[in-house]
C-alpha cells in the first residue's frame, strides 16, 4: 500500500488516526461486484442532486457542476478509462472520490442529505426492477417456443407418465402446456415481485431519514418508482425484495430443472423421444458415439446453485438487528449470480426446446404398448354397464393381465377373451381401447 493510502480513509477517516489494515480493506471492499451497479448509482446521484437544487438545499451552479462531473465519470467508466480502487470500498465511493477529482471540493455537497444506506438500496431496487423486466422478456421468448411446440403436437399422442410409469395417453401439446403452464406463473410471480419493490429508498439517509427540506416524491418518480418507501429504517434495512426475487428465481428454476430432466430423459437412446440438436449437447471424448445432453444438466444443476444463493440470503439477514448492517453487503453477489444463471438457463432452455426433433412415432409406440388405455376401460365399464368404479378397476385389472399373459395390447384381445371376465362387454369398448379414441374421449382444450 501507498503512503497515500495509509492515511485515514478519506470518505470517513475524520475520526480515525490510522489507516485500514489491508486485511481490513480486503474484507470490507465490494467495489469488484458492485461496479456493476455504476450506471444505477449515477442514475440516483443525478436525481438526488437534480432534487437538492430544486430543493434550494444546494446552488444551481453545484447541481450542474456534479451532475456534469457525474456524466464524466459513467463516460470514463463506460469507456474502460477508469481505476476501480478497493480501498475505496465500493461503486459509491469509488464514484465520488473520482467527482471529486474532476470537480473538486464541490463534489462533497452530493451527499448531502442522504447516506450509502439509502443509495445502495436505491441502486440496488434499480437493478433488480431492470432485470426483473429482462427475465420477464426472456421467460416470455421460452413460452413463445413452447406455443410453436405446442400448436406443433396437438395431435401427437403419447405417454402421460405417474411415478415416470406410462400412465394414460395423452398429448404432447398437453405435456408442454403443463409446463407453459408453470412457466406463465413464473411470469406472474416476476410481475407481482417488480410490483412490491417498486419502492425508492432515497431520502431515509442512515436510517431516521434528514433534517434538510428533502422532496422525497420527487426523487422517486425521477427514478421511475411508484412511490418513496414509506418507514425510513424499513428502507435501509428490508431486503425482502431480495429474498423475494430469489424465491422467484428459484422456483423458475425448479421449473427448468424438471423440465431439463425431461429432456435428458427423453433424448436417452431407452426413451427416444427426442433429439437435442447438436447445437445444444456435446461429445465425448472417448466414446465416439455419445450426445450428451450437457446444456440440460447445466439447467438442473444450475437449479441447486439458485436455490443455495437464495438460502445464503435468507440466513445472512436471519439475525440481523434494524437497521443496516454490513452483512448485507453481500446480498449484490448472491443476486448477480442467481439472475445471471436464471437468464442463461431461461436462454439455454429455449434454443434447446426450439432445435430439438420429437420424435412423434416413438410416442406413439410406447403409448400403445403400456396397457395407457387401462382408465379408460374402466370408464367404459361404470359408463356402460353402470359398474361402481372400484369393480370396474378390478375387472379391467384381470383383463390387463389376461393381455399381458397373452402377450398382445388391450385392443388385440377378443371380444370372447374380455366377455370371459365380464359379460355385459360388447364391442363398443373397442372404442376406447385404441389410443386415439382414448384420447378423444378426453377434453384436452385447455393447453
Ligand atoms: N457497500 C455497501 C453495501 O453494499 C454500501 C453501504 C455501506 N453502508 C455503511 N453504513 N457502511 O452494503
Amino acid at each position: 500500500m501507498s503512503n497515500a493510502q495509509k492515511t485515514s480513509h478519506k470518505m470517513w477517516g475524520g475520526r480515525f488516526e490510522s489507516a485500514p489494515d489491508d486485511i481490513m480493506v480486503e474484507i470490507n471492499a465490494s467495489i469488484d461486484v458492485d461496479k456493476r451497479l455504476y450506471g444505477q448509482d449515477i442514475q440516483g446521484s443525478l436525481a438526488h442532486v437534480k432534487m437538492l437544487g430544486a430543493c434550494d438545499i444546494i446552488e444551481k451552479s453545484d447541481v450542474e457542476a456534479i451532475s456534469k462531473g457525474l456524466l464524466q465519470v459513467k463516460d470514463e467508466i463506460e469507456a474502460d478509462d477508469f481505476v476501480f480502487k478497493a480501498e475505496l470500498e465500493d461503486i459509491h465511493m469509488n464514484i465520488e472520490a473520482r467527482l471529486t477529482e474532476i470537480i473538486g471540493d464541490v463534489a462533497g455537497k452530493l451527499h448531502t442529505a442522504r447516506s450509502r444506506n439509502d443509495q445502495v438500496a436505491t441502486d440496488f431496487r434499480l437493478w433488480m426492477k431492470q432485470s426483473i423486466v429482462a427475465l420477464i422478456e426472456e421467460v416470455s421468448s421460452f413460452e413463445a417456443i413452447l406455443k410453436t411446440k405446442i400448436q406443433e403436437h396437438e395431435m401427437t399422442i403419447m405417454p402421460g407418465f405417474t411415478h415416470l410409469q406410462i400412465a394414460q395417453p395423452v398429448t404432447l401439446a398437453l405435456h408442454f402446456g403443463a409446463w407453459s403452464s408453470m412457466i406463465g406463473r413464473d411470469k406472474m410471480r416476476l410481475r407481482d415481485c417488480l410490483e412490491r419493490m417498486d419502492e425508492c429508498p432515497l431520502g431515509a439517509a442512515a436510517l431516521a431519514g434528514t433534517s434538510f427540506p428533502i422532496d422525497r416524491d420527487m426523487t422517486a418518480s425521477e427514478l421511475g418508482f411508484a412511490r418513496p418507501v414509506a418507514n425510513t429504517m424499513d428502507a435501509v434495512a428490508s431486503r425482502d425484495f431480495v429474498l423475494e426475487f430469489l424465491s422467484t428465481c428459484s422456483i423458475c428454476a425448479i421449473h427448468l430443472s424438471r423440465f431439463a430432466e425431461e429432456l435428458i430423459i427423453w433424448s436417452t437412446v431407452q426413451f427416444n423421444y427426442v433429439r437435442l440438436s447438436d447445437s445444444f449437447t456435446t461429445g465425448s471424448s472417448i466414446m465416439p458415439q455419445k450426445k450428451n445432453p450437457d446444456a440440460a444438466e447445466l439447467v438442473r444443476g444450475s437449479s441447486g446453485k439458485i436455490v443455495g444463493h437464495l438460502t445464503q440470503m435468507l440466513i445472512i439477514m436471519k439475525g440481523l438487528p434494524l437497521t443496516y448492517n454490513k452483512d448485507m453487503q453481500d446480498d449484490k453477489e448472491i443476486t448477480f449470480q442467481a439472475y445471471d444463471m436464471l437468464s442463461l438457463c431461461l436462454r439455454a432452455m429455449t434454443g434447446m426446446v426450439g432445435s430439438m426433433d420429437v420424435h412423434v412415432e416413438q410416442m406413439r409406440a410406447d403409448t400403445e404398448n403400456g396397457f395407457s388405455t387401462a382408465t379408460d376401460l374402466a370408464d367404459w365399464l361404470v359408463r356402460t354397464l353402470k359398474m361402481p368404479f372400484r369393480r370396474a378397476h378390478h375387472v379391467t385389472g384381470q383383463i390387463v393381465k389376461m393381455a399381458e399373459n397373452n402377450r398382445c395390447q388391450l385392443d388385440a384381445l377378443s371380444l370372447a377373451d374380455m366377455q370371459s371376465v365380464e359379460a355385459g362387454i360388447d364391442e363398443t369398448i373397442y372404442d376406447c381401447l385404441t389410443v386415439d379414441g382414448a384420447v378423444r374421449s378426453r377434453l384436452f382444450k385447455d393447453v
